[in-house]
């Protein structure tokens, strides 16, 4: 499997561009549409020493290369700059070792030609013919280049609430293309006695790399309920067990893709209704009021050893087509023991009598139009 995580990387190569939108950086800054970080370039200069604390002092870092597509970025950000800003590469002069600012090492092949040459412990980056880190003096004075990481989560963080029983939710830029280095929370809310199903759908994320974890409650410490893509399964659905749930969508430094559209729904929390004995009734759920939108509620009846159960709806009104009442030939809910799915105004009287002991039904309201719903008996024969 890593192999076709590492072949899908491979493929959907690095030719994305994530859509520009100059208002995710403080002002002066440049967001590169490749790179999805801000930069800027300081018009004063300034020795190496003094760069650092002057990218921190407006709210960055130094830069320094971590891919060929920044190195690319920069050469085109630089290009109108006579003197070359300095990168946070130094060399170790005990050892002669080039480091980044991390500690880790320059790749050769970001090095202008011919470089690092020997004069100077400290790197800039040279723009023109050749473009790459060029070893330079460091008490000389030039530009100092900064970036930071812009404000790419979206403001909201909180959806939903004590009367929202459904919603959709998209990732930054979709349908376009989202950005890398995200580390986005989001927290869904729905009503007392509800719980929320979540589709993410379409999901087209890069895999493995970037992904979705989804947690039971309003923020990441509640239990862990599962992620989209653990490097063999991509999964899109999730369920909360209580009226939040909460998710954060990650993703690293390289290849985006178009996104995710969530669509989340509150179902009613609602126990099962078990009837037993001889005979019974049940209605749906507030009648002869009107039903809840998005309600689900299952009735199970059983009749002694040796009888069957005979079914009669006296009274029914549900939403054509929308809010259903589907019977069950079984003592459980299966595609293959439904017997009538019932739905509109025009069902009543309606009997039937179950071939055994056992009858299973479940109500189904959607999220508009509401009606009063139904009346039923049973009794055993
Ligand atoms: C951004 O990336 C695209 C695709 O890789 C490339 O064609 C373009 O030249 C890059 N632009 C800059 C400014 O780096
Ligand atoms: C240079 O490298 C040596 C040996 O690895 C290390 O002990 C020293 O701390 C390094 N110097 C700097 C300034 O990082
Ligand atoms: C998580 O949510 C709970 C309940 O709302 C809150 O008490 C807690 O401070 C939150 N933790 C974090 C890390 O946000
Ligand atoms: C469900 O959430 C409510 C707050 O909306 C809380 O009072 C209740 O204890 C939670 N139930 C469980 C089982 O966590
Ligand atoms: C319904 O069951 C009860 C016992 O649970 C019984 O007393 C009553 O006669 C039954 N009604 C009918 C109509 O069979
Ligand atoms: C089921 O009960 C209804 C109402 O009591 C009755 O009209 C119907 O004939 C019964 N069905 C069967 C198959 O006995
Ligand atoms: C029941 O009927 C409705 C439309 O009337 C349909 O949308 C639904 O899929 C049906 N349910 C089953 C289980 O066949
Ligand atoms: C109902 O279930 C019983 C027992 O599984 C089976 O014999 C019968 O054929 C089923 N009837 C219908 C209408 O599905």
């Amino acid at each position: 499997m890593i192999c076709a995580v590492v072949t899908a990387l491979l493929l959907a190569s690095a030719t994305q561009v994530v859509t520009a939108d100059v208002n995710h950086c403080p002002s002066g800054w440049t967001f590169s549409t490749n790179t999805s970080f801000c930069y800027i370039q300081s018009p004063q200069y300034m020795t190496y020493a003094e760069a650092d604390p002057f990218c921190q002092s407006i709210g960055g870092s130094q830069v320094f290369i971590f891919t060929s597509r920044e190195l690319t970025w920069l050469t085109d950000f630089t290009s109108s700059s006579l003197v070359p800003p300095w990168l946070a590469t130094t060399r170790n002069t005990s050892t002669g070792k080039w480091y980044n600012s991390d500690n880790t090492t320059p790749l050769l092949s970001y090095w202008s030609i011919g470089e690092p040459g020997i004069n100077g412990d400290c790197a800039t980056f040279k723009g023109t013919s050749s473009p790459g880190l060029k070893a330079t003096q460091c008490y000389s004075m030039q530009p100092a280049l900064c970036k930071q990481m812009p404000a790419l989560c979206p403001t909201q963080t909180n959806y939903g609430g004590s009367s929202s029983r459904s919603g959709t939710i998209q990732s930054p830029g979709y349908p376009t293309q989202y950005y890398n280095n995200l580390n986005c929370l989001y927290t869904i809310t729905s009503p007392p006695n509800t719980y929320i199903t979540m589709l993410f759908s379409p999901y087209v994320v890069e895999d493995y790399f970037d992904y979705i974890n989804v947690y039971d409650g309003p923020n990441a410490t509640y239990p862990y309920l599962g992620t989209t893509d653990d490097g063999y399964w991509l999964r899109d659905d999730f369920e909360s067990s209580n009226n939040s749930v909460s998710f954060k969508f990650i993703t690293d430094k390289i290849i985006t893709d178009k996104g995710w559209l969530l669509t989340w729904n509150a179902k009613s929390n609602t126990p099962p209704i078990k009837q037993t004995g001889q005979n019974g009734s049940f209605t749906s759920p507030n009648y002869p009021n009107n039903y809840d939108p998005y309600t689900e509620q299952l009735y199970y009846i059983t009749a002694p050893v040796g009888f069957q159960v005979n079914v009669t709806i006296t009274d029914f009104v549900l939403e054509q087509n929308y809010d259903v009442l589907e019977v069950y030939n079984a003592s459980y809910v299966s595609a293959s023991t439904l017997i009538a799915n019932l739905t509109g105004p025009s069902v009543a009287p309606w009997s039937w009598l179950s071939p055994s002991r056992y009858v299973t039904m479940r109500f189904k309201s959607d999220a508009i139009v509401q009606k009063k719903g139904f009346s039923l008996f049973w009794i055993i024969q």
